[in-house]
């Protein structure tokens, strides 16, 4: 394993109330994995991959372990997280627009998170960033490197977000809705290239985008109010799925004629009582309304969240 979660709970106190965005999650991933993290907006997959890599607030409560390699990385301090962020776990965020500094060109925003990392003088970075972006197939990349990211299409800017995430050699890549906002033939080419490029790594997949799921998985697990409902192999997912919410999902798809889950999603404040998808599920049973349901493994290796599985 070179990451372990268990009984990972993360609070944030607000005004309306205690938003429980990550409530009690055991989730890990082996080398050279790529784990699926999917689920409805607004489900915690964000907050998942934040609280991962330490990038909340200092007031969110954080409870449970994240063992990375042999290191608990809620127990270390903030400097030696710092240097495990930037060499060996990246995050590569959710919106390249507001995550690339508009005003910088976009070789040197690579070059400075080289230099700060791996210690390169500042010409050795400049042609390590160029490097970079030849790595994520960005064409003429000595001339984009002088660039800055209002020149760069949306799929280019993906693409620099992906090269500045690999920049310092991470063994592990959080990788959060990498191909949200791009059209189809733009999607499928991040696709691939997410496929070479993190083949001898790690990575946590976030994404609400069951093709992109399908195409760059070995396991995927579905969460949905806070905590996860189904783990297990891919295929699994896809050809046996067992938890209602991920057969809803599968049906929510355009092939499967966009059929979506009835009702909608629980506020994070105000959980229902019993099982958390009682409300919206077909199935729903009077103990699902009374008891919350632990996750059961109902298959080496294929873990379910529900009394019916
Ligand atoms: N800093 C915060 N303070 C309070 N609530 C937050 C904060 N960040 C996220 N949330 C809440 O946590 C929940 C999960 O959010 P998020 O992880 O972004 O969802 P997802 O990525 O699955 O769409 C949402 O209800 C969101 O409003
Ligand atoms: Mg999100």
């Amino acid at each position: 394993m070179i990451l372990k979660i268990s009984k990972l709970k993360t609070h944030f106190s607000t005004p309306d109330g205690l938003v429980r965005a990550v409530d009690t999650i055991d989730l890990s991933i082996r080398e050279r994995e790529t784990v699926g993290l999917i689920g409805e907006t607004g489900c915690g997959k964000t907050v998942l991959g934040l609280t991962i890599t330490r990038l909340l607030q200092s007031s969110t409560t954080v409870k449970g372990t994240i063992i990375y390699k042999e290191t608990n990385l809620l127990k270390i301090s903030e400097t030696e997280m710092r240097r495990i962020r930037g060499d060996e776990i990246a995050m590569i965020l959710q919106n390249p627009t507001t995550s690339l500094n508009p005003v910088m060109r976009v070789g040197e925003q690579i070059a400075e998170v080289i230099r700060l990392h791996q210690g390169l003088n500042k010409k050795d970075a400049a042609e390590k960033a160029i490097k970079m972006l030849g790595s994520v197939r960005i064409p003429s990349p000595s001339q984009r490197a002088n660039e800055y990211p209002h020149e760069f299409s949306g799929g280019m800017k993906q693409r620099v977000m992906i090269a500045m995430g690999l920049a310092c050699n991470p063994s592990l890549i959080i990788a959060d809705e990498p191909t949200k906002g791009l059209d189809v033939t733009i999607k499928s080419q991040i696709i691939k290239l997410l496929k070479e490029v993190t083949k001898e790594k790690a990575m946590l997949l976030i994404t609400h985008d069951l093709s992109v799921a399908r195409a760059l998985c070995d396991r995927i697990a579905l969460m949905y109010a806070g905590e996860l409902v189904e783990c297990a192999p891919a295929g699994e997912i896809f050809d046996a799925p067992r938890h209602p919410y991920t057969r809803g999902f599968l049906g929510s798809l355009p092939r499967n004629g966009l059929v979506p889950i009835p009702g909608m999603s629980p506020s994070l404040i105000n959980l229902p009582q019993g099982c958390r998808f009682h409300p919206r599920c077909a199935n729903a049973k009077a103990i699902c309304k009374r008891k919350h349901p632990g996750m059961t493994e109902i298959e080496d290796g294929h873990f379910v969240r529900c009394f019916d599985a």
